[in-house]
């Protein structure tokens, strides 16, 4: 089958490549509400059981939390807002970073220019204040469509790499990884980005960067190049991340087997099987035909120095990034943290593919929010948990360190680097549940709940199905609520319940679960990203794919509440333009910016939109960008919303 990147994308996160005979939390889930009989009425006939079922005991009120006029679910070119707010452009792909960044000329690209540039793909966005209104800005790019980026190239994946030049693959290096830019506020509130920032800087596939933890140096990290196995050229498919309480940038690396060529060769490879279990070599893009490194027949290792969580100290733009090996390699999705009540650090993180797991690392050390220095190696020390669900709504997190259970020489784990570089393999020796693909997981400061956005899984079979993963080719996912016992997210236990399950309420064989006080525009599918606002307030972005069309509506941000008697009711706030789908969500300190990260505009199923009926913006140069007003293509964008006169968000 021949697929479009964006099809590759989706395929990748959604195809199961875990072939362990672990539960799935459905049938856990399935155990837990026959013996209760609480909410299988509920999740036969959806909205109106589900509303008993989701809501707070003891928390009757009706006040909701968000004060915004809704917007209505659609389809079109353009991005809508709720009325009040704007919505602006702060940083679009190929925008200028530096006082001599080249202008974006989409014809005539080069790495050169790509470097000194806004790259493409946002995804996460995070922020570190430095004042009310200088901030750092951090952003990942998180991969690239040479069919939308290169004019006239078309789909290249289709045709063997054939027209793809190495001048092109190093564009698309430098469009790779990050961008850390300084923001400033101007009196109406709107931000900028100051090309003459002292913090700016473009990480990129191609910057050096230093491994570190129990896995750095072993034997599988080394490679011709770097024989001690600590220093890897570049980051790739950074989706989401996270920022530290000490002022420093997580960038998550998801689906980095894509990059890799050998397919052919595999069964070849001395770690076949590990390979295998993370669905590399992907051959999605051209890079192996002119780099070396990524091709396992030439460099077998290579492969083994990505999928890591990479630490960049922003306020040094000197400082070399570090990919932390001891929170795991998997596909991850993001690196949410939270500071423990005993002062540890936490990390929530998801794999993101079908039957895939929940995982948070716990430091040894201790945050010291005095001297962030202090914090520089903390997260090389700690252990990885792995989620597993029980039938009584518990959720037990069981370590991932040799030499305990299963985890040992005679299964193939001879050290702790081992189990880390392996992770999945790990984990699935622990019996870890298989979950409906884990994408962000956000911590709530506030309130101590946790929240896990599992996004879709259209392979769970009817009699893996019930509770809280409540259907068979689940199109739409849900939100799974985690609560550690006391706040206390280091335990090694915690109680699971349901959010909301997604989807279109009023369908009864959709068998979703809203609050009944969610309107025909407040459900939302394919939950992604989210973000806590200053207030304690869930936003939650969706990343639909091509499936808008079932849908009904694009992707965008959708506010939820998530306590007392609305706990459950979403609201729709933003919607981003056709093709796009919507990444990054972000609140500045104050609350009174959201920034968002369009992605991919023109793309996603936009072939099958009446009047934009084509594959690409770009798919005539003859004829390209017609329809946009500046003569340029619709360009991946970080938006800023803003209230109009000021204040917070939502208030
Ligand atoms: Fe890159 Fe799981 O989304
Ligand atoms: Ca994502
Ligand atoms: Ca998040």
């Amino acid at each position: 089958m021949t697929l479009t990147r964006e099809q590759a994308m989706e395929f990748a996160e959604d195809k199961p490549s875990n072939p362990s005979d672990n539960e799935t939390f459905g049938s856990i889930s399935q155990r837990r509400y026959s013996r209760r009989g609480v909410l299988k009425g509920a999740l036969m006939t959806g909205t109106a059981l589900a509303i008993a079922g989701l809501s707070r005991p003891g928390q009757a009120s009706m006040d909701a939390s968000f004060a915004f006029d809704e917007i209505s679910h659609g389809v079109d070119e353009t991005h809508h807002v709720a009325p009040g707010y704007d919505a602006d452009i702060l940083l679009r792909w190929g925008d200028a970073l530096f006082p001599d960044s080249p202008a974006f000329d989409p014809a005539n690209q080069t790495e050169a220019s790509q470097l000194r540039q806004f790259g493409y793909n946002n995804d996460f966005i995070g922020m570190i204040p430095v004042s009310d209104d200088r901030a750092v800005l951090c952003v990942n790019h998180e991969y690239t469509n040479e069919e939308l980026m290169f004019p006239g190239l078309g789909d290249q994946e289709k045709k063997d790499f054939a027209d793809m030049t190495e001048a092109l693959v190093k564009v698309e290096m430098a469009a790779h990884g990050g961008t850390v830019v300084e923001v400033t506020r101007d009196a109406n509130g709107k931000w900028k980005a100051d090309t003459n920032g002292k913090m700016n800087r473009r990480i990129t596939a191609s910057t050096p960067m230093r491994l570190s933890g129990p896995a750095a140096g072993h034997a599988r990290v080394q490679t011709k190049a770097d024989p001690n196995g600590t220093t890897v050229l570049g980051t790739i498919n950074n989706c989401a991340g996270g920022i530290t309480p000490w002022g420093t940038y997580l960038m998550a690396e998801e689906n980095f087997n894509g990059y890799f060529w050998g397919k052919d060769a595999l069964d070849a490879h001395p770690e076949a099987a590990a390979l295998k279990r993370y669905g590399a070599p992907g051959q999605w893009y051209a890079w192996g035909k002119f780099d070396t490194r990524f091709d396992i027949t030439k460099e077998p290792n290579e492969v083994n120095r990505f999928g890591w969580v990479v630490e960049v100290d922003v306020m040094d733009p000197t400082s070399t990034p570090v990919k932390r090996t001891a929170l795991g390699r998997f596909k991850h999705e993001g690196a949410e943290t939270i500071v423990n009540k005993d002062g540890r650090l936490v990390v929530y993180m998801g794999d993101d593919q079908r039957f895939d797991y929940l995982y948070k690392f716990v430091t040894k050390g201790t945050v010291n929010m005095q001297d962030h220095a202090a914090n520089k190696d903390l997260l090389d020390e700690g252990t990885l948990y792995v989620a597993k669900f029980d039938d009584q709504g518990g959720v037990t997190w069981m370590p991932l360190i040799h030499g305990q259970g299963p985890l040992t020489a005679e299964n193939g784990f001879k050290d702790q680097g081992d189990v880390l570089i392996s992770t999945r393999l790990a984990a699935d020796a622990l019996g870890a549940t298989k979950m409906d693909r884990p994408e962000d997981v956000q911590a709530n400061p506030k309130t101590g709940h946790v929240y896990v956005m599992l996004t879709n899984n259209s392979k769970r079979k009817a009699d893996q199905v019930d509770g809280p993963n409540p259907r068979a080719e689940n199109s739409f996912g849900q939100i799974v609520e985690l609560t550690p016992p006391d706040m206390d997210h280091a335990a090694t236990m915690a109680k699971w319940s349901l959010l909301v399950v997604c989807g279109d309420p009023a369908k009864p064989d959709v068998n979703a679960q809203w609050n009944s006080q969610t309107t025909e525009n407040g459900w939302f599918a394919s939950p992604d990203n989210c973000t806590v606002d200053p207030d304690g307030r869930l936003w939650i972005s969706t990343d639909q794919g091509s499936a808008w069309a079932k849908s009904g509506t694009a992707d965008g941000i959708w506010a939820l509440e998530t306590e007392g008697a609305l706990r459950g009711t979403g609201k729709m706030f933003f919607r981003v333009p056709i093709g796009a789908e919507m990444c990054g969500p972000c609140f500045s300190e104050d609350g009174a910016t959201l920034f968002v990260a369009v992605q991919h505009p023109a793309s996603d199923g936009v072939k099958n939109y009446t009047g934009f009926e084509r594959e690409s913006t770009f798919e005539d140069p003859a004829t390209r960008w017609p329809d946009f007003k500046d003569g340029m293509p619709p360009r991946p964008s970080v938006v800023m919303i803003t209230k109009q006169g000021g204040g917070k968000i939502g208030v």
